[in-house]
């Protein structure tokens, strides 16, 4: 059994934070389908959190899941991080908080937050440490390889060392972004390196390789791989998936989108969460065209109904 502070997870899988996709619908989604035992939010700006922006807010009404939901937080200054982490402790029913250290995005970079982090080890361990102070609740810090060279030895024990409950790792550094492949066989050395718990991240795409990685950490994050294969978690924990599955999953997506974002914003997000479905369907390019250049909701959502109903 995977252990963050007090949390026992039942399952050693976590939904990695994606901005724009881990929302709530896919958090909702990936809940009633189950076997995956952590849900974490997109990332949320402690500043934003911290003055109470209506968005953020927005962004982080939580709502009951059976499994255990962090969520994400991004910034650079130890104090911010550590008001918006009292404030989750407080006012949400969040099971634990996560602190962003390996957005790549310059923006977020330039402010120092994000990936920005692994270049002031200082600051890094001010954060956690202050967020430390500020709430009891299961900690968990994720980081890439390093900025452009790595140093993951350093910035994984410095979190430990401030109290962190466990630490998950995008084996890539900051400068590789997505590309080439995540450099896992760097994933033993961390973990001896460690007492708290790893969590490892990068291109888990199907059952036998979480499994096969699940032998050298002791907890795998998956993000696209499970947008691709929304019943990837429940697989890792050994139950098959059939084509009705994924009928019901198109449905249920639709409907979702269609209750929680308004008319304006629904087609786009349709459009995002299917781009990873499609990319694991090869073969199938008209139907994609199809659905890319839908400019319609119903349309589109029909469109994608019928083709999976009908596979
Ligand atoms: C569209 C997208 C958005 C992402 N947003 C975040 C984020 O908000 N916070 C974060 O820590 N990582 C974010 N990531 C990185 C993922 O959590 C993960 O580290 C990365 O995708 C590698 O894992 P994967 O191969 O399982 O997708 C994002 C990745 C993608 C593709």
């Amino acid at each position: 059994m995977l252990k963050i502070g007090t949390l026992t997870l039942q399952q050693p899988t976590v939904l990695a934070p994606m901005a724009g996709l881990t929302d709530r619908v896919l958090r909702r989604l990936m809940d009633e389908i189950g076997g995956c035992g952590l849900l974490v939010s997109e990332m949320i700006a402690a500043e934003g959190l911290r003055r109470r922006n209506r968005r953020t807010l927005e962004m982080i009404a939580d709502f009951k899941t059976r499994t255990p939901q962090f969520i994400q937080l991004f910034g650079a200054n130890p104090e911010a991080l550590a008001e918006a982490a009292a404030i989750v402790s407080a006012e949400t029913a969040f099971a634990g908080i996560d602190v962003n250290m390996g957005c790549p995005v310059p923006k977020v970079v330039r402010s120092g937050a994000g990936a920005g982090l692994l270049l002031d080890l200082p600051r890094l361990a001010s954060v956690v440490a202050a967020i430390r102070k500020s709430t009891c609740l299961p900690l968990t810090v994720k980081v890439r390889l390093g900025f452009n060279k790595v140093n993951v030895l350093e910035t994984t024990k410095v979190i430990e060392e401030q109290g962190a409950d466990a630490v998950a790792v995008h084996f890539r550094l900051k400068s590789e972004g997505y590309t080439g492949s995540a450099h896992w066989d760097l994933a033993a050395a961390v973990k001896e390196n460690l007492r708290i718990p790893l969590l490892g991240n990068g291109d888990i795409m199907t059952a036998a390789f979480a499994l096969e990685k699940l032998r050298t950490v002791d907890g795998v994050l998956i993000g696209r791989g499970a947008l691709a294969n929304p019943f990837l978690f429940r697989e890792i924990a050994g139950q098959v998936t059939s084509e009705n599955d994924m009928g019901a999953y198109v449905r249920r997506l639709g409907a979702l989108i269609g209750e929680h974002y308004p008319e304006r914003k629904r087609l786009g997000k349709l459009k995002a969460f299917t781009r990873f479905l499609l990319l694991s369907r090869p073969g199938c390019r008209s139907w994609k065209r199809r659905i890319f250049l839908s400019q319609d909701f119903g349309e589109a959502r029909t469109f994608l109904e019928e083709t999976f109903a009908c596979p």
